[in-house]
């Protein structure tokens, strides 16, 4: 009987979920601890939007990871500067174009340059390589995942031709953000740069590792009322995973189901954003990636690193990055799309409401 109350009270914050598209903290938080009682109506929702907003068809994007350099010391990240087991590398600039290249032969017309924080990589060059880019393929759309930048290069960047950028809050708390990053960094200046984003017209992409180590469903409850408040372009979230050589090697990883709830939730209050299945969900779980794309996530960023590099962007143990995540096995994530019911669309798939 008491469950039954319970059942009722987590379908009626559905129900509010739904209309508002957002709740209060303390209801996200009811709704996070009681999830079982509710997944499969949850799952029905998002599903619901999901499929009326993107009519199954999930777009791709590029992913080519420039450079393993970073200055920053991240205690979840396998490229932190610390990592002295780290292989660094960076890509140069006719790297990058030949990757686009082979990417625009396969079809794509959306990439993204992501990169730890590396002095190496000037702003010049990056400059340079949008520009580049676009004479490529003038219709690609590029993303830039490079970390955090001022306002003018910013600014710079989106006038060479980027068109979006990914940067991760990563906790909205304060407390747990200094326990996942070193004290030399600076929460603030991360979240005021995603308003800086947005001024400049950035498609604009947030979000967050679910069970990155000392997170809690408050903590989560403040991470959707953040994102509610952003309210982003694109949101990226997968779990956390284990890195080797980081101080953070012997925690466990975070739950892939709680990663498709939780990309359930976002489907129903960011209806037309765009959500990748990511790369760490598929690392856990083939199943929770299928999930992910049948009820919410319709991005899927297959990786576009030459070959020779790829192994040595590791963010995170054993990343998914040949087999069906590598962009040259794009016919074989074609079939696995298809046998979700869905449909892999080479469009640029801006977002758009
Ligand atoms: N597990 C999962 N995701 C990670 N990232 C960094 N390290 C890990 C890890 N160990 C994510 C961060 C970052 C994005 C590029 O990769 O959220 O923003």
């Amino acid at each position: 009987m008491i469950q039954n109350n319970k059942k009722d009270y987590i379908l009626m914050l559905l129900r509010k979920l739904q209309t508002d598209r957002t709740l209060k903290k303390t209801e996200f938080v009811e709704l996070l601890k009681n999830r079982e009682l509710i997944e499969d109506e949850l799952f029905q929702v998002s599903k619901e939007i999901h499929v009326k907003n993107f009519h199954r068809k999930v777009y791709v994007r590029g992913l080519i990871e420039i450079s393993s350099y970073c200055g920053n010391d991240c205690y979840y990240c396998g490229i932190r500067r610390s990592n002295l087991n780290a292989k660094r590398y960076r890509l140069s600039a006719d790297e990058i174009f030949e990757q686009v290249r082979f990417g625009t032969s396969l079809g794509f017309k959306s990439f993204v340059l992501q990169g730890g924080e590396d002095p190496g990589f000037s702003d010049e060059t990056l400059i340079e390589i949008i520009k580049e880019i676009k004479k490529i393929n003038p219709q690609t759309a590029i993303t830039l995942s490079v970390g955090e930048k001022s306002f003018e290069t910013l600014k710079a960047y989106k006038e060479a031709g980027a068109d979006r950028f990914l940067l991760r809050h990563e906790t909205r708390n304060k407390e747990h953000y200094y326990k996942l990053h070193p004290s030399d960094m600076d929460q603030d200046f991360r979240l005021h740069m995603l308003e800086d984003l947005k001024k400049l017209g950035y498609q604009t992409g947030s979000g967050i590792m679910v069970g990155s180590p000392h997170q809690t469903e408050e903590n989560i409850a403040e991470d959707l009322l953040f994102l509610r408040k952003l309210n982003p372009e694109m949101i990226g979230i997968g779990p956390f995973v284990p890195a080797t050589g980081t101080p953070f090697e012997n925690e466990v990883s975070g739950s892939a189901e709680l990663t498709v709830f939780i990309l359930a939730v976002l489907r129903i209050m960011f209806p037309h954003a765009n959500i990748p299945a990511t790369t760490s969900l598929a690392t856990l779980s083939k199943t929770a990636r299928d999930r992910a794309i049948e009820i919410a996530a319709n991005v899927y960023m297959p990786n576009l690193t030459p070959t020779y590099r790829r192994r040595e962007y590791n963010l995170y143990n054993d990343k998914a990055c040949f087999e069906v995540e590598a962009a040259e096995n794009l016919k074989q994530l074609g079939k696995i799309i298809e046998g979700i019911g869905s449909e892999l669309v080479m469009d640029r798939g801006d977002y758009s409401e």
